[in-house]
C-alpha cells in the first residue's frame, strides 16, 4: 500500500453542486485545461475541445438544456467538453485530404479521450481547492446545446462541468467493494452476498445524507435509474452531426 497526496485527493472526491461567489482566475482555468491536455490521447489525435461559457444568456440556455440544473447557470466556471472531429478534418483538408468520417470507432475514441481529459481537469481543480460536478444532463437537449454553442458538424457536446469553491460538504459516496470491480483472470458474475452488503452500506449513506428521508439501496438506485429508455434520440442526433453513421 502506498499513501500519497495524489491518491488521498482522489479518495476524497465528492461532487460539489453548491459554490461560493469566489471567482476562479483565468490563469488557473488555463492551467487546469493544460493539466487536462496532459492526459493520454488515443493515437495522439487530441480530439477534445473545451468551451468555457460565461455569458449569462448562454448559461441560461445550457441550464434549460440540462433539465434546469440551477448550478449550471450559477457556478463560477462552466466548461463544456466536446468530442471534436472537426479540427482534424480541417487539418486533413488543408493537406488536400478528405478525412473519412462517420466511423463508430472515431466517436468512441473522441468520447474516451474527452472523458479522460475531463477527469484530469476535475482532479487538477480539486488539487487547487476547487470542487465540481459533471453535467451529463446536457445530453437531455443536444440540439439546444449545439445551437447555443454554435457547434459545427463533427462536434458533439458530451457533458459539462461546473467548477468553483465548495459551499457544501456532502460526504463521500461509498463505492462498490473493490473485489466486485476487480476480477482476476476472467469475468466473474456478481456475488449476491457482496451486493447485499453494499446495498446496506449505500442505504445507510443515503439515510444519513438525507436525514432519514431516503434509504435507497444500490439495487433500488440501479432499478430506478436504468429501467427506462436512455435518451433514445441520441443516435439520430449523433448521426445528424455526422458521427456514427457507419
Ligand atoms: C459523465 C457524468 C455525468 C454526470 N452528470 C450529472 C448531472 O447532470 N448532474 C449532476 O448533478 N451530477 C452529475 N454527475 C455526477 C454523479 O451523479 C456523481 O459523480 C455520482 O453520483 C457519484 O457521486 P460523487 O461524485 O459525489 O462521488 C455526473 C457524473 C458523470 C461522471
Amino acid at each position: 500500500m502506498v499513501n500519497n497526496s495524489v491518491i488521498e485527493l482522489m479518495l476524497k472526491h465528492q461532487s460539489i453542486r453548491k459554490f461560493t461567489q469566489q471567482t476562479i482566475p483565468q490563469a488557473l482555468v488555463e492551467q487546469l485545461i493544460q493539466a487536462g491536455q496532459a492526459a493520454s490521447s488515443s493515437s495522439f489525435v487530441q480530439v477534445t475541445t473545451v468551451i468555457q461559457v460565461s455569458r449569462p444568456e448562454l448559461r441560461e440556455k445550457l441550464q434549460t438544456a440540462s433539465g434546469n440544473q440551477a448550478y449550471v447557470g450559477s457556478c463560477p466556471l462552466f466548461l463544456v467538453f466536446c468530442a471534436d472531429l472537426k479540427r482534424n478534418q480541417q487539418i486533413c483538408a488543408a493537406r488536400g485530404v478528405d478525412m473519412p468520417t462517420g466511423f463508430t470507432e472515431q466517436a468512441l475514441i473522441a468520447s474516451i479521450d474527452t472523458a479522460i481529459m475531463a477527469q484530469n481537469v476535475l482532479l487538477a481543480a480539486e488539487s487547487a481547492g476547487l470542487g465540481g460536478v459533471y453535467i451529463g444532463g446536457l445530453r437531455n437537449q443536444p440540439e439546444l446545446v449545439s445551437e447555443t454553442l454554435n457547434l459545427p458538424d463533427q462536434v458533439v457536446a458530451l457533458f459539462g462541468m461546473c467548477l468553483g469553491y465548495a459551499a457544501q460538504d456532502p460526504g463521500l459516496k461509498p463505492r462498490l467493494p473493490t473485489k466486485v470491480v476487480l476480477h482476476q483472470e476472467q469475468y466473474q458474475p456478481l456475488a449476491q452476498t457482496e451486493l447485499e452488503q453494499y446495498d446496506q452500506l449505500l442505504s445507510a449513506y443515503y439515510t444519513q445524507r438525507t436525514m432519514g428521508k431516503l434509504n435507497t439501496s444500490f439495487s433500488e438506485h440501479i432499478e430506478k435509474t436504468l429501467n427506462k429508455e436512455a435518451r433514445p434520440y441520441l443516435l439520430s442526433y449523433l448521426q445528424r452531426q455526422g458521427l456514427m453513421t457507419r
